[in-house]
């Protein structure tokens, strides 16, 4: 989905979720390419890190506020991004309390990236586009996404 493309309505809520996405999948792609460089941990740490705030901001006001303004379109949709996100949440958990040499570390992270993939394709090509043409105003809660997303950043970092 291409920013630009955004009415203004929806412009600062999606932007914020599809920077998100980029730099997730981006890290995702690095790690295919990187994994035998010794940087693999910190690699995995950052995807989970990000991947358990943008879940966060999902699941506490994006979701939230779509089925509160249109049950019948959006329930459905919502429903299975909940399923998914507790299977990515699933994986993220192992992976956390595992170390790089753990036997099917590799491809916990590589499985858990075919979901995000998955998950994000499915947001980025059905929910995202039905949030604009049902011109769903996210003007006010850009901004509670957004100071949630800075709130959640600065405890990750202190933790
Ligand atoms: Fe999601
Ligand atoms: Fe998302």
């Amino acid at each position: 989905m291409n920013k630009s493309e955004i009415p203004a309505a929806q412009k600062a809520a999606l932007s914020l979720l599809l920077d998100d996405h980029k730099k997730v999948k981006k890290i995702f792609k690095d790690f295919e390419k990187e994994k035998d460089s010794g940087a693999k941990q910190k690699m995995v740490e950052e995807a989970c890190t990000e991947l358990t705030i943008h879940t966060k901001i999902e699941e506490e006001k994006f979701y939230p506020y779509l089925r509160d303004q249109n049950p019948e379109a959006f329930g459905d949709l919502l429903d299975e991004a909940l399923v998914e996100h507790a299977s990515a949440k699933e994986l993220i958990a192992q992976l956390q309390g595992m170390g790089p040499d753990d036997d099917l570390y590799d491809a916990k992270f590589t499985v858990l990236g075919e979901y995000v993939n998955h998950h994000v394709t499915e947001e980025e090509d059905e929910l995202f586009p039905k949030v604009i043409s049902k011109k769903i105003d996210l003007k006010e809660l850009a901004q509670e996404m957004e100071s949630l997303k800075q709130e959640l950043a600065s405890t990750a970092v202190a933790a």
